[in-house]
């Protein structure tokens, strides 16, 4: 494959002023041998991404945020703006993450909205999609995959700031992984998918699988068909999990 996987990190709410060792620890591990194989993001809380921006300034580790407002500017109190993440060299923007879908009832017209603003400031935009226990267990996985991906991904997307993220929700945080065969099932479908709406220029976006990636899984979970990289929570908040992930693609 010729795109490069991308092995991304989200912090979710954790990370303090004294985590800047870990990408301390990250840039000693980061090599050209490395790179030519991945690309690391780490995606921290909003108060981590200015420093840490400048403290990945030269390496090619990227900084993303986990959300932002689908506004630009203006009387929206405690929101963070996509123009306000470029402004500090934030590169990516993870967008409809579950836990927002779930805990602040995100739903596909906003999604939509948040992704044109990542897009409009120059940041790719990673759009979360995953189904629940009950949608799995009804057989409507890829129905319900679909209908996310129609709804977030109208009005004049570009393809080429965009990767998207498989997460089945029950996947989260649980220890628990689909099967290989139904890992590879998804991603087939959300490639196709991509490529009925963006035809060759869905190439390059990559999808990305998450939901319990571990240092014992990331590689053979990184080899199924269409995988272009992982979305990973827990382990990515230990740096020696972290670690072992990266220097399993060296
Ligand atoms: P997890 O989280 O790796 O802890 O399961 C993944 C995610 O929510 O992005």
């Amino acid at each position: 494959m010729s795109k490069k996987l991308l092995i991304a990190g989200n912090w979710k709410l954790n990370g303090k002023k004294k985590d800047i060792s870990f990408i301390n620890n990250l840039l000693k591990l980061n090599s050209r041998k490395l790179n030519k194989k991945i690309e690391i993001l780490i995606c921290p809380p909003y108060t981590l991404i200015d420093k840490f921006c400048e403290l990945t300034n030269r390496s090619s580790i990227s900084i993303g945020a986990q959300d932002c407002s689908e506004n630009d500017i203006g009387a929206f109190t405690g929101e963070i703006s996509a123009s306000m993440l470029n402004d500090l060299k934030a590169s990516y923007c993870i967008i409809g993450h579950s836990e927002r879908r779930m805990y602040h009832n995100e739903g596909n017209d906003l999604l939509n909205k948040k992704v044109l603003s990542v897009q409009k400031n120059n940041m790719k935009a990673i759009l979360c999609v995953g189904e629940s226990l009950k949608d799995r267990k009804q057989s409507k996985t890829l129905r319900v995959l679909g209908n996310q991906l129609k709804g977030a991904l109208k009005n004049n997307i570009n393809p080429s700031l965009l990767d998207i993220a498989y997460e089945p929700i029950w996947a989260i945080g649980t220890g628990l992984v689909p099967n290989f065969s139904d890992i590879e099932e998804t991603h087939n479908y959300i490639s196709k998918k991509l490529k009925n709406l963006y035809g060759t220029k869905s190439n390059n976006i990559r999808v990305l699988y998450g939901g319990s990636v571990n240092p014992k899984n990331v590689f053979p979970i990184m080899s199924i068909n269409n995988v272009g990289g992982a979305l990973i929570g827990g382990a990515s908040l230990k740096i020696n999990d972290m670690k072992s992930i990266l220097k399993q693609f060296i």
